[in-house]
């Protein structure tokens, strides 16, 4: 395994342990700017661990921490989510994970995902495949919308602003299988990788929490674009459409009714 990632994998992993041993035992649940964007202090706790890890391993390159800002000025930067699913965290819901994605010049080259409560760690490497704990992943060979299982997520915003992805929401759970609601947004992304899920997408998305994702998804033979189409996904804030690529444009056709996608 190229050793950057191996270096990422296995910080993952060693932080993993403070969120598992943390799991229902949060006490200090702040809000951040939105009334339902929460923050404890394990969010906290697990972003020090990571940039100091980083930092020891890697001082010359540049940190975006979801917690704490950006640091440093390279062409080599680490995106941090210390904890993704901080809702389910604080609500004792096991789903959760850390993100970590190392990009050069502003692009995903290594990411990974790693789930402290089930055990199970995603990486990907750009054109290195992608992986779950030593087995290659493939997305589903789903090929039609009506046969798909699906997976969205609502932004912190929902209750201000009116583009808050119910009108998705309900189109789509009535054209598929069914839409589930994770709550993380990198094991969605992870889980399309792993074939688990057909599709997702998600609005207003942040770099710390998609960066690994969408290089799992692409790796694992699936197709990224923004919802509308667009393929400039790193116009921010992000929406996301990553799927198997079988229902790529079923579901483009689904979230912009009134335009028609060739595929
Ligand atoms: C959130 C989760 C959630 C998604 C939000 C994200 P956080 O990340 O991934 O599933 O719907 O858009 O911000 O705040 O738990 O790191
Ligand atoms: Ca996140
Ligand atoms: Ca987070």
């Amino acid at each position: 395994m190229n050793p950057r990632l191996q270096f990422a994998v296995d910080l993952a992993r060693q932080v993993g342990a403070l969120l598992r041993e943390g799991y229902g035992r949060a006490s200090q649940v702040r809000h951040k700017e939105a009334s339902i964007d929460l923050v404890t202090e394990y969010d906290l706790r697990s972003e020090q661990l990571l940039v100091d890890g980083i930092r020891d391993a890697f001082p010359e390159d540049a940190i975006l921490a979801e917690e704490g800002g950006s640091e440093g000025q390279s062409e080599s930067c680490w995106w941090i989510d210390p904890l993704d699913g901080t809702t389910n965290f604080a609500h004792g819901l096991p789903i959760f994970a850390i993100c970590l994605t190392y990009a050069r010049a502003g692009c995903p080259t290594l990411g990974v995902v790693h789930d402290p409560m089930r055990q199970e760690t995603f990486y990907a490497e750009d054109g290195g495949g992608a992986w779950l704990d030593g087995q290659r992943l493939h997305v589903s060979q789903t090929h039609s919308l009506d046969e798909s299982l699906l997976v969205t997520g609502f932004p912190y915003d929902i209750r201000t602003n009116p583009e808050n992805n119910l009108d998705h929401f309900a189109a789509l759970a009535l054209r598929s299988r069914g839409v589930r609601r994770l709550g993380a947004a990198a094991l969605d992304l992870a889980y399309v990788a792993a074939g688990r899920f057909d599709g997702y997408w998600e609005l207003r998305l942040w770099p710390w929490d998609w960066g690994a994702g969408i290089l799992l998804v692409r790796e694992a033979g699936g197709r990224v674009s923004r919802m509308d189409g667009g393929e400039d996904i790193f116009a921010e804030p992000t929406s996301l459409l990553a799927t198997n690529g079988h229902i790529h444009a079923a579901m483009l056709e689904a979230l912009n009714p009134s335009r028609r996608h060739a595929g």
